[in-house]
């Protein structure tokens, strides 16, 4: 890791631990942090209703206000009783619960987050939902802490944008899965690229702030394919679930509007979506 992806990493956990200890002390929270656009995230465009509210019974209080997630992976997914799921930054560990239940007593869900906090917020909240069949584990996406094709499915909800280096997660997310596992994950992505008078955008991303926000980490729709068939898979299919605009962004855009007219700010917000992507790890035996 050069010491720009190690920053980046730090910024990330340093976010999120402080994300999970306002949880902790019974304060929703949102994907954008503790100020301003996201400060709650029912009030957040980017996490607000995600989930149907019978989904949500059985789920303790606080895994809901640790929702911080872009998409409702679980519910876009098909899970089958008996089957391995991998949670990849699973936070306060609200698809991780979803999921446990999808998969039964027979399955088996992992919650993998590096952050701690989030970590200790998770285990209380699958305690307080008396679900047992799950495991937590603490590392970094980009290094898995489980062996070769162990999982049959990878889910994610708002994480992969924040990784300060994309493709060593796809390639750990494909040797995990089972041959013909499916990689069902929700994040945010740029659609159609950056407009061509900020170049590569690189500016943009690099920002740390709005990285830890979700935004500026963000994938192109084109990488986001390239990244995945590098690593291996197959039938990768992105479909937006929500758009948004500059107000949707709120605290988010003024980074963006210190640095560019609002004419650009307006077209740049119109290309982040809330994207479930969708891939399965080819089993060479056809079955
Ligand atoms: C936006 S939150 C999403 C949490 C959860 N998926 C949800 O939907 O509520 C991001 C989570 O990913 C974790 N995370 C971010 N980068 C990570 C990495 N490189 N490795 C492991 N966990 C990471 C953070 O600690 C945080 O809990």
């Amino acid at each position: 890791m050069t010491n720009e992806q190690q920053a980046i990493t730090e910024a990330v956990r340093e976010r999120y631990g402080a994300i999970a200890a306002q949880v902790a002390a019974d304060q929703p929270a949102g994907c954008c942090g503790t100020t301003s656009c996201c400060e709650n995230a029912q009030a957040n465009p980017i996490s607000a209703n995600l989930y149907a509210v019978d989904e949500l019974e059985g789920v303790p209080l606080k895994a809901t206000l640790a929702s911080l997630g872009c998409g409702n992976p679980t519910a876009l997914t098909e899970l089958r009783p008996g089957e391995v799921v991998l949670d990849l930054g699973s936070g306060g560990g609200i698809d991780v619960l979803l999921s446990a239940r999808r998969v039964g007593p027979t399955g088996l869900v992992y919650g993998l987050d590096m952050t701690d906090e989030m970590l200790d917020l998770a285990r209380r909240n699958a305690e307080e939902a008396g679900v047992t069949n799950v495991i937590w584990l603490k590392g970094d996406i980009g290094a898995i802490p489980l062996p070769d094709a162990s999982v049959d499915v990878v889910i994610s909800n708002c994480v992969i944008n924040l990784a300060s280096d994309k493709q060593p997660v796809f390639h750990e997310a494909f040797r995990v899965l089972k041959p013909g596992g499916r990689f069902a994950v929700s994040d945010i992505v740029i659609h159609d690229g950056l407009p061509s008078s900020i170049g590569d955008g690189l500016a943009l991303r690099r920002d740390l702030s709005a990285w830890a926000g979700c935004i500026a980490g963000a994938l192109t729709d084109a990488e986001y394919r390239a990244g995945l068939a590098a690593a291996g898979f197959s039938a990768i299919n992105l479909e937006i679930t929500r758009r948004y605009s500059v107000a949707d962004l709120g605290a988010a855009q003024t980074y963006w509007t210190q640095q560019y007219d609002a004419a650009l700010v307006a077209d740049i917000a119109g290309r982040f979506a809330s994207t479930f992507v969708r891939a399965i790890k080819p089993d060479p035996a056809g079955v």
